[in-house]
């Protein structure tokens, strides 16, 4: 029996390579950068399922590039705003993605985000490094405290919940956003109030965002909310970097318009090391890490590779983003 042709567009845990390797002709991109354009689309010509990463663009192009033999795209990702779902939809592929199991690591990265801006851990520890520690100082390094304060959630699904859980635990007011408004069970047993945007962010000391990407969140916080928010007020994204405008985030933060900014995801991505948000010293930024915990990475790399064996063996995704590609094959 031959064994279906797949590619994976780079090294994952073994929980996710070791059973793809072992049911499959398996090509993996072993480089530590992502295949560039030309070598992505002639390593996946042919092939029978695909492993894309945040970094892979799956088009048309893609997707034709692949040829008609495809019958499964597996994002090793929550987020799938890389891919053209309708385009794959459209030609009956289903794509698959990695819900729920980053949840928590997730929100801890955000977490760790508000804490660091807010106590200047960063600043701290570059002062300590470049020998500027020369005594305890009553007026050094002050921030606000994080206890008590109200935390302001933008996108208040599963990870966006997971932080005001975590707010809980800190005696914060929490307040929240969403597209639409959560189960009043759910805003009860979290403590979380509902607002619109314009009047949540001026009531916050800390916003944290957990949108997906898409038209409507793109830019979302542009200069004109960045305004509504407080002087005083810390900014986290692990969402996504185009969901926040950049330039308009190095002016507030330059301005003082806001106090500071954790960034997990930036635009662009990776951050050119000569962007203006890395000379700013209340801007923290890490490099798009937030599920980068080896459990977490390794659960993911372990249902992205069940959605990719499912999809070559012609079963249902166990985590597909669209399902209704089966009521089309019926
Ligand atoms: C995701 O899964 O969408 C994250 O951005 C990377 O883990």
């Amino acid at each position: 029996m031959t064994l279906p042709k797949v590619f994976v567009s780079r090294v994952i845990p073994d929980e996710g390579l070791n059973p793809i390797r072992e049911a499959c002709r398996a090509t993996v991109w072993e480089d530590e950068l992502p295949p560039p354009r030309d070598a992505l689309l002639r390593s996946i010509e042919g092939c029978d399922g695909i492993l894309t990463l945040l970094t892979d663009r799956v088009d048309d192009e893609f997707l034709e590039r692949a040829g008609s033999q495809l019958k499964v795209v597996s994002n090793f990702a929550v987020g799938f705003d890389n891919v053209d779902v309708p385009a794959c939809t459209t030609r009956g592929i289903p794509v698959g993605n990695t819900p729920g199991v980053l949840t928590e690591t997730t929100a801890d990265l955000a977490w760790t985000l508000l804490m660091a801006v807010a106590r200047r851990v960063a600043e701290g520890d570059r002062y300590v490094r470049a020998g500027r520690w020369k005594t305890w100082g009553p007026m050094l390094l002050m921030g606000p405290d994080v206890h008590g304060s109200t935390l302001g959630i933008v996108g208040f699904g599963r990870i966006g919940q997971a932080m005001a859980k975590r707010a809980q635990g800190f005696g914060m007011r929490v307040l929240y956003h969403d597209l639409s408004r959560a189960d009043p069970a759910i805003e009860q047993e979290l403590g979380a109030t509902y607002l619109p945007l314009e009047e949540l962010l001026p009531r916050c000391d800390f916003v944290s965002l957990h949108v997906n990407l898409s038209p409507q969140t793109q830019g979302l916080l542009n200069a004109e909310r960045l305004r509504w928010m407080r002087p005083s007020a810390i900014l986290v994204n692990t969402s996504r970097g185009p969901v926040v405008d950049s330039m308009a985030l190095v002016d507030a933060l330059r301005g003082g318009v806001i106090a500071g900014a954790g960034l997990d995801v930036t635009d662009p991505e990776p951050l050119p090391a000569d962007h203006p948000l890395l000379t700013l010293d209340n801007c923290l930024v890490v490099p798009h890490i937030a599920s980068a915990s080896r459990a977490t990475r390794g659960k993911m790399a372990s249902m992205a590779a069940a959605n990719l064996l499912a999809g070559v063996r012609g079963e249902h995704l166990p985590t597909p983003v669209n399902p209704e590609v089966y009521d089309r094959a019926t």
